[in-house]
Order: structure tokens, then C-alpha cells, then sequence
């Protein structure tokens, strides 16, 4: 070939490249949203919503140079909906983005169906150990948690404050068995017991003959895991069943975060440790904050800012590959090698994609949840089960 024809060649590929950059940059991001929007953790997905949509809006609406597209699907909070629910986000509406969900059953149906597909998956809450062990892929990230941290993080805390014995209840699946599994693994390293751990069927409110028993039990302290309108009603029948003053109540920081002002001063000293607080007063966490209200007319809550930070990896991602998701080994690295600038502190990704975060341990003055102390510092799920380094 003559230097000209090679020149021609030359030109028209970067004519070609030039306009297949063009064409992807007109489509948009479509973005499956597959979270909760009636029951029990309604609320929780609507949060979730609303900390997605504002980063986006701050960034005019673009991702890496990409419009970004919603199609919503309600979860219910539902294990036995969630394959038909995200099969039709992936071959109806092929969307670019998984987004969910807030229950554990439900995000572990999502990420096999990720896994299979190769679809991107953010999970912004739920908190499934599998998510990030045996079923981690280069695809699958997650913002929020393993069950095990904010558990293993409250036995931690429990252990420091002095208690030696505790009872645990906690609704009965997935979620609520795998973080009694973190509290017990570190209140037992530290010398502690659970005398009991009792259980109530996933999403019931009926408290009431368990609250007898933990009276009869005696413990030093009470470690629960509810969410959403059951930890507002958790929290209060605690309170009048007259065990507020007399055993402690401690537990994950789901039990009071979204929910303190349906709790009202019932709440007032309860103990929990989360990656998130309402008084941080970092620069960061305050301008979040304060964009959040005037977006929304109400303060975020953890749920926002792990949202919020979803949005946020997404971004880094899009950045990194020029708005190219398919470009998926940049995609993937610039995430993994990624600082979070979060509300809640900055946090790195694990070998799995789960946050490397500091817990707080909270307590509940003056209807917030107030940072007591670092209750576990730099934390990361151990990632039992996956294979990737
Ligand atoms: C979960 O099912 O993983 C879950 C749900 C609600 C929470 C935390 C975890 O607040």
C-alpha cells in the first residue's frame, strides 16, 4: 500500500471512530432502577432514588459524557418477583445499569442474573455477604455494606461498653441472620454471650411475645436488626413494653436511621453502629446535606448517601472509559482503584467491590444519631468465597 492510500485508511478509521463516539454519546444510560416502592422499605427505595438522582443532577444530567436514563421497576421487597423483575429490565428494556435492591433475597437474585449477563450491577444497599463472596464478578459493585460489617461493627461496640451478655432478635432471613452472625462473631472473640437469639417472620410486627422473653432473659444488652416501619415500630414497642430504661438496646444502624422522627423519643439512647451519622460536620457531608433538603425538603438519611455514591462510581467509571461502558476492564479498574470522595468519609473498594469504611457508633440525643466513637475502623468484609484478587 502507497503512503496515500495508508493516509486515506488512516482518516477514514478516525472518521469512523469520530462518529461511532458521536453516536454513543447521543444514546443515553439507561439505568434499571429495581427497588422497593410499597411496603415496609418503601421508604428505603425512595431514599435510595433521590441520592442517585441528585448526583446525576449535579453533573447536569451526564455521566462521563452520557445522558442518564431511568426505567423503574417496583422490587416489593420481593425474593419470588426479583428473576422476572430484573429479566425484564435486562431483555426488555436492556438496560446498561442494574440499580438494587434494599433486600438481601432480593439483590442476590439480581446478581446472578448480573453475573450470567455481564450487565452492570450497583447494589446501593442490600446487604447479601454472597453479593460480594461467592457471586463477586469485575461487574458487580456494591456502596453499602455486607451484612457481616455493621454486625460485626455493633458486637465490637457492645463488647467496649462493658456488656457480657445479650439477646438478639432480628426479622428472619438473609439480612438479619447474616449481621446476627457478624455481632455474634465479634461479641463472642471478646469474651461476650448471646443467650438467645430470637426470630420473627420477614416483614411482620409482631413484637410483643418476644419482648417477654428478652425481659425474662435479663441480659446486659439487646442486639436487633429491623429496617424501615419495622424498626419504627420495633423501637417503640421496645420502649413500651418498659424495657427502654431497663436492658440497653443496641443494634445495627438501620434500627434508627430514616426513622427517629416516627420514633420520636422513644428512641432517645439507643446505641448502633453504621458507616453513616447524622452530625458528621464534614465539609463534604454538610454541602450533601444541604443540597439533599433543597432537592428533596427532607434531611437524607444512609440510604441517600449510599445511593449518592453509587451514582458517584457509576460516574468514575463513565469518565474512565469516555462514556463507554462496554469497555469493561476500565470500567471495572478505574472503580477499583477509585477513592470515594462520600458523605459519610472517604472509602476504597475491596477485592470483592464492597467499601473499606470506618463504622461510627451512634447514639440517638436529641433526635440524631450522634457519633459516640469510631466503632471500627477501616473495616472490610472479609469476602469469604470469592475468587477475584
Ligand atoms: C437487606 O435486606 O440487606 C437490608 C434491608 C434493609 C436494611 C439493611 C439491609 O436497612
Amino acid at each position: 500500500m502507497n503512503t496515500s492510500k495508508m493516509a486515506q485508511r488512516a482518516a477514514l478509521s478516525a472518521a469512523i471512530l469520530v462518529s461511532a463516539q458521536a453516536s454513543l454519546a447521543e444514546e443515553p444510560i439507561k439505568v434499571g432502577m429495581m427497588l422497593p416502592a410499597t411496603g415496609t422499605y418503601a421508604k428505603l427505595g425512595n431514599n435510595i432514588k433521590n441520592g442517585f438522582k441528585l448526583y446525576v443532577d449535579e453533573q447536569g444530567g451526564t455521566l462521563g459524557g452520557r445522558q442518564i436514563e431511568y426505567v423503574e421497576v417496583d422490587s416489593e421487597a420481593n425474593p419470588a418477583k426479583a428473576i422476572d423483575n430484573v429479566n425484564k429490565l435486562i431483555k426488555q428494556h436492556e438496560v446498561d445499569v442494574l440499580l438494587g435492591s434494599v433486600h438481601s433475597g432480593v439483590a442476590l437474585a439480581m446478581a446472578k442474573r448480573a453475573k450470567e449477563s455481564g450487565t452492570v450491577l450497583i447494589v446501593p444497599n442490600a446487604g447479601a455477604d454472597n453479593v460480594t463472596g461467592p457471586l463477586c464478578a469485575p461487574n458487580i459493585f456494591r456502596t453499602s455494606f455486607s451484612n457481616w460489617q455493621p454486625g460485626y461493627a455493633t458486637g465490637q461496640a457492645m463488647a467496649e461498653d462493658g456488656h457480657k451478655t445479650a439477646v438478639a432478635i432480628t426479622w428472619k432471613y438473609g439480612a438479619g441472620k447474616e449481621m446476627l452472625d457478624g455481632f455474634k462473631e465479634s461479641f463472642e472473640e471478646a469474651g461476650g454471650t448471646v443467650v438467645k437469639e430470637l426470630y420473627v417472620p420477614f416483614p411482620n410486627v409482631e413484637f410483643q411475645a418476644l419482648l417477654t422473653q428478652i425481659a425474662a432473659a435479663k441480659p446486659d444488652a439487646v442486639f436487633a436488626f429491623f429496617a424501615g416501619g419495622g424498626a419504627v415500630k420495633f423501637v417503640k414497642d421496645y420502649a413500651a413494653a418498659g424495657l427502654k430504661d431497663a436492658i440497653p438496646l443496641y443494634g445495627t444502624g438501620f434500627l434508627t436511621d430514616g426513622t427517629l422522627e416516627a420514633q420520636g423519643a422513644d428512641a432517645e439512647g439507643v446505641k448502633t453502629a453504621l458507616h453513616y451519622a447524622d452530625a458528621l460536620g464534614t465539609p463534604r457531608d454538610d454541602a450533601f446535606r444541604e443540597a439533599y433538603a433543597q432537592a428533596y425538603g427532607e434531611q437524607p438519611d444512609v440510604y441517600s448517601v449510599q445511593a449518592y455514591d453509587a451514582a458517584q462510581i457509576l460516574g468514575i467509571g463513565l469518565e474512565a472509559t469516555g462514556g463507554d461502558i462496554a469497555n469493561k476492564e476500565t470500567f471495572t479498574a478505574a472503580i477499583r482503584n477509585a477513592t470515594v470522595d462520600s458523605p459519610r468519609g472517604e472509602f476504597t473498594m475491596s477485592s470483592s467491590h464492597n467499601p473499606v469504611q470506618d463504622f461510627y457508633l451512634r447514639e440517638v440525643t436529641d433526635g440524631v444519631n450522634k457519633v459516640v466513637r469510631i466503632a471500627s475502623k477501616s473495616l472490610s468484609d472479609p469476602g469469604r468465597g470469592c475468587r477475584m484478587k
